[in-house]
């Protein structure tokens, strides 16, 4: 098949992106608007503001992704819009926008699924290094603001397969970064920041013990390996996540610790600095604050690497993948690597400007259905509660 170039555009949360890639396989260009600066003021998200920026930015970075390209929009092959997962009013102006285009040239429109997108992610970077090193089934962990989720993942004739095998029963991982960074006294997204300030802490200062971390309810899976049940079975034993109690229980050491006249100083003096840095959040920070961030963000990686590597053994995959916002830090790359490496799964990641929301994720995910003719209806919608698998 001839060079396919597809214009993707992503718009589910607080980042207006577009991008164009080359037949699933190549970034031609990749231009993320990030909302930061609106919400930060909130400590959070705010749906009305997300919507209206979107709004605000969707025709300069989709012209952005264009002229980067080198392309006009007549010569895309197809558009591709992210349908769901996300904030409604955000996705909906991705959608109407994508529509409008894709109706005005006559070129195909794509809906894709966000979460399949972090997925290929990094399919498209391994496909675009030349390499070849995935082997399937796959496991992969989404692990995002929204989402923390295990998928096997395998390619069934020209399209893809996936089966959620394991979900947060509460806050998503990324989630957790940002609400104890707001406890703290630190900006959003707080996920970045924690992922700076827990290198000076020490990672073993604070036991927060496993039932802190490990949902009532979690089943524990059945021993011994399942490669029939792999993708086709029908008995899954869940592999779950939960991360509301560490979000108390760093809440309670706060208490405890009599630290809250020192968030309050922390979270005064950063709001009077026009643009902080790392260094001035390293500034405000004392060495039990650094290590309470450090052991707090030991126990999520030792907890998404343990849980990940035990469905990976369970199901006998061929490699793991991680991606999606929280697949950024370092700390849980470095374990990933180490851990999964003893364990004997090859492990992969996206570039970090890829683990995070982009639209060139979006354009790869596109690809096989535009080869196999997978095209939306003009009448599609936005689906905030999209899942896949
Ligand atoms: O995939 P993403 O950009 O958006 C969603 O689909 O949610 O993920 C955003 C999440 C935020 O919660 C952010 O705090 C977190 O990813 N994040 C990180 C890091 N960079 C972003 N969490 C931990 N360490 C990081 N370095
Ligand atoms: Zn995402």
């Amino acid at each position: 098949m001839a060079a396919t170039f597809i214009l993707g555009i992503e718009s589910s949360c607080d980042e207006t992106a577009a991008a164009v890639v080359c037949s699933g396989a190549r970034v031609v260009s990749n231009v993320v608007a990030s909302q930061f600066a609106v919400h930060q003021p909130y400590g959070g998200v705010v749906p009305e503001l997300a919507s209206r920026e979107h709004l605000r930015a969707i025709v300069p970075v989709v012209r952005q992704a264009l002229a980067e390209a080198g392309r006009t929009y007549e010569s895309v092959d197809a558009v591709a819009v992210t349908q769901g997962p996300g904030l409604a009013g955000s996705l909906l102006v991705g959608i109407s926008y994508a529509k409008a285009l894709a109706f005005a040239l006559e070129k195909p429109l794509i809906a894709v699924n966000h979460l399949e997108g972090h997925i290929h992610a990094v399919l498209l970077e391994e496909r675009q290094r030349g390499q070849d090193r995935l082997r399937f089934p796959a496991l992969s962990l989404v692990v995002s603001g929204g989402h923390t989720h295990l998928y096997l993942v395998q390619p069934s004739a020209d399209t893809w397969s996936y089966r959620n095998i394991g979900h947060t029963r509460d806050d998503a991982a990324g989630e957790a970064f940002d609400k104890v960074a707001k406890l703290l006294g630190l900006p959003y997204p707080g996920g970045p920041i924690i992922g700076r300030l827990a290198a000076h802490g020490n990672g073993r200062a604070v036991k927060f013990p496993p039932a802190q971390i490990k949902h009532p309810d979690r089943r524990t899976p059945a021993p011994g390996p399942t490669k029939a049940d792999t993708l086709g079975g029908n008995h899954l034993p869940g592999f779950d996540f939960s991360y509301s109690g560490i979000k108390t229980a760093v809440l309670r050491y706060v208490e405890i610790h009599a630290l809250r006249p020192s968030i309050e100083a922390r979270r005064t003096a950063l709001a009077k600095l026009a643009k902080a840095t790392p260094e001035d959040y390293l500034a405000h920070s004392d060495q039990m604050t650094l290590d309470l961030i450090a052991s707090f963000e030991q126990a999520m990686v030792d907890d998404l690497v343990a849980k990940t590597l035990a469905a990976a053994r369970h199901y006998d995959v061929q490699s793991v993948l991680v991606t999606g916002g929280v697949a950024a830090n370092n700390h849980l790359r470095q374990t990933f690597d180490d851990q999964a490496s003893q364990a004997g799964f090859p492990v992969f990641f996206p570039s970090r400007p890829l683990s995070t929301d982009n639209a060139a994720m979006i354009a790869a995910a596109a690809y096989p259905k535009f080869v196999a003719g997978d095209f939306a209806g003009i009448d599609f919608s936005a689906e905030a509660g999209m899942r896949l698998g």
